[in-house]
């Protein structure tokens, strides 16, 4: 990507991306509603095609957040994915995704869910790229570039808290405290 462009930046709508498509039994599970992973893969494939266009570069999937199905979707229905830059970094990109699916014999819509899929640029040897910063025209776009990286924030709190608790892991009182409304049996061989 050109010097200026990298820095010009580039605006929410510049990237944004819909992909829609029919939900075919080959996408059911066994309960007859479609696949969550159906969902997921479509979920990754707007999120490539929405970072790339920001980036101007090849994107990889790093993380998902977000992950929850508020309502399922049914054989039958078209599903949209609308896609969208959040936030920006140094090399990633966080795309906010909302999926919707819609019968479309009686126009009715259910919002299933939203993810935030973090993604990262890669240059032509596969070295991580910097990506322009994101121009915010609006109170929502500049709402979903603070709680991205809030997001982020606390993701990283999390992960630095956990790495510590398993390493400092020990079955103590404490432990046996925490657990002790718990639906579980502890049966420590002595
Ligand atoms: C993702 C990858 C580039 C990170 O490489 P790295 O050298 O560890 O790079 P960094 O730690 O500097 O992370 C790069 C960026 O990703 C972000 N990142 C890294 N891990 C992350 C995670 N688990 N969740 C969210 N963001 C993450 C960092 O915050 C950083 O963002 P910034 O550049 O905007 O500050 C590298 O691990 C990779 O290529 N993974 C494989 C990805 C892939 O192939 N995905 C396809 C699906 S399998």
């Amino acid at each position: 990507m050109a010097e200026a462009q990298l820095s010009e930046g580039h605006t929410v709508s510049y990237s944004q991306t819909t992909i829609t498509e029919l939900m075919i039994p080959a996408y059911a599970n066994f309960g007859g509603k479609i696949h969550g992973g159906t969902l997921l893969s479509l979920m990754d494939k707007v999120a490539y095609v929405c970072a790339s266009k920001h980036a101007g570069n090849y994107c990889v999937t790093v993380s998902v957040d977000n992950v929850h199905f508020l309502a399922p979707a049914e054989v039958g229905d078209l599903v949209s994915l609308i896609a969208s830059v959040n936030y920006v970094g140094s090399s990633s990109i966080v795309v906010g995704i909302k999926v919707i699916a819609e019968n479309v014999q009686t126009a009715t819509v259910v919002h299933t869910n939203t993810s935030y899929f973090t993604m990262v640029a890669k240059g032509q040897g596969g070295e991580k790229a910097v990506v322009p910063p994101l121009i915010l025209e609006s109170v929502e776009d500049i709402r979903r570039f603070a709680s991205a990286l809030r997001r982020r924030r606390l993701r990283s709190y999390m992960t630095e808290r956990m790495v510590e608790y398993k390493k400092d892991f020990v079955v103590d009182d404490e432990t046996r405290a925490f657990l002790a409304n718990e639906r579980c049996i502890i049966r420590l061989a002595s």
